[in-house]
């Protein structure tokens, strides 16, 4: 999903040569071929948008989790390294436990409560330890015009149900994968000497997934009747943090970064669908 918008996004400009890379173009956790492919392309900023992204599955398949969300972009951060080159690396907020109530920074101390947090963790920290020159992007709640993801599946059960129930009391900030994008392009072209570090971004506001289903619904116009319920009324078999709102200062500060409202966010992400379906 991600990796498809800042194909998008970055297709619209002229001020960067891209080579957009899906699975069937590399296999990142062939650490011989990320290392060819990296040589032969030598890009002077590497952004790695993939992922083991389900976050249930994870639970029964730590091994496959941990070779792509830690392994991989060890090996993606050494040819990095060797190219000389800048990575751009996506983490998550499921590096945080969500026993906060105020936004987490940067600094704050991680405890993830599951496999996929805890192997996204062990990504960061080889990227960190590889030697390369990095920026590890924290993102959360992500949803777009395409891919797989909480907005779409919405839209789809008010097509097909009379009534669904969703879970309001996990926190955090819905964000559109384009305004993603967005920050990810400014970090490549204005990355300097001295901004190596982790940084948040998301969309700014926070809610509940029951209040962003509400907002979804406002915007479809649908009869589907949407009610509240507790995590403890939709078990999934990966604990989910509670909260985990992050803080952006840190990259507004150094980069110069803007974060949309989530709420403009999908405003505009409902004008894309629209686009894009005529
Ligand atoms: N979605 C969210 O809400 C969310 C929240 C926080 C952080 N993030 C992070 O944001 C980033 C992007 O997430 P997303 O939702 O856009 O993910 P996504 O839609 O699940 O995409 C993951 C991509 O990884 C590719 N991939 C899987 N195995 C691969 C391999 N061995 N070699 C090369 N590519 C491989 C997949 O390709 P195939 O489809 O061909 O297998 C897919 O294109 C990830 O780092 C994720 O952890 C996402």
């Amino acid at each position: 999903m991600l990796g498809r918008e800042l194909t998008r996004l970055l297709a619209s400009r002229d001020d960067a040569e891209t080579t957009a890379l899906g699975s069937r173009d590399c296999d990142i956790t062939d650490r011989a071929a990320v290392e060819s492919l990296i040589m032969r392309i030598r890009p002077e900023v590497i952004i790695n948008c993939a992922a083991y992204t389900a976050v249930d599955a994870a639970e029964d398949a730590p091994g496959a989790a941990d070779t792509l969300n830690h392994l991989a972009p060890a090996y993606i951060a050494a040819a990095t390294r060797k190219a000389g080159a800048l990575l751009i690396h996506v983490s998550t907020d499921y590096v945080f436990d969500g026993r906060a109530t105020t936004p987490y920074t940067e600094g704050d101390p991680t405890a993830p409560l599951g496999i996929y947090g805890t192997t996204k963790l062990l990504g960061e920290k080889a990227v960190m330890e590889s030697g390369c020159r990095y920026a590890i992007v924290r993102t959360q709640w992500l949803y777009s015009s395409i891919g797989k993801n909480f907005m779409l599946t919405m839209l789809r059960l008010f097509e097909t149900k009379q009534g669904i129930a969703v879970v309001n009391d996990q926190t955090g900030s819905p964000t559109y994968a384009a305004d993603l994008a967005n920050a990810l392009t400014s970090i490549a072209l204005g990355f300097a000497e001295g901004q190596e570090g982790v940084y948040h971004f998301s969309n700014a506001g926070s809610c509940t997934w029951y209040d962003f289903a509400i907002s979804i619904a406002a915007l479809h116009a649908t009869p589907c009747e949407i009610r509240p319920i507790a995590t403890a009324d939709y078990p999934t078999k990966a604990t989910r943090p509670r909260y985990s709102v992050l803080s952006k200062e840190k990259i507004s500060a150094t980069f110069g970064i803007s974060v949309p409202h989530w709420r403009d966010g999908l405003k505009r992400c409902f004008e894309a669908l629209t686009a894009d379906s005529q």
